[in-house]
């Protein structure tokens, strides 16, 4: 019963652990990147808050690959009237880490 206890709290660490890697990845990715400029994860900036375009795509599938070409060539007119510049910064690859830690914000 003991050890049954422990093994369980062993799991739920590690799976603690592991998500708070992958979600400090994309936040550093994003700092990096100067994505924090205008937006944070739970409030509007610039931007809308990460957690609100979470929200608003949950569900849609085909909500990485448009949020993809968006990040990287800019638009303007889902949120409000002020656009997001292009992002050349960043590759396809990073688009994809970056958009993907956005729609995993709660
Ligand atoms: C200069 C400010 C600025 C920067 C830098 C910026 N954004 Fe944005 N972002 C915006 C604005 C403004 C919008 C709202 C555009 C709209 O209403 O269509 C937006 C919208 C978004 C959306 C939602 C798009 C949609 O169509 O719903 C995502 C996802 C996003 N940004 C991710 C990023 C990522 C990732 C980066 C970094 C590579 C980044 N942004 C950098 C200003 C910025």
């Amino acid at each position: 019963m003991k050890r049954n206890l422990m093994m369980v709290g062993v799991v739920v660490a590690t799976a603690f652990a592991s998500q708070a890697a992958m979600a400090d990845a994309g936040l550093d990715l994003a700092k990096a990147k100067n994505c924090m400029a205008c937006h944070a994860v739970a409030s509007k900036v610039v931007g809308p808050a990460y957690k609100d375009v979470a929200a608003k795509y949950a569900g849609q599938k085909d909500a990485e690959g448009k949020l993809v070409t968006k990040v990287m060539k800019g638009g303007s007119g889902v949120w409000g009237a002020i656009p997001m510049p292009a992002n050349p910064q960043i590759n396809e690859a990073e688009a994809h880490t970056l958009v993907k830690w956005v729609l995993s914000q709660k």
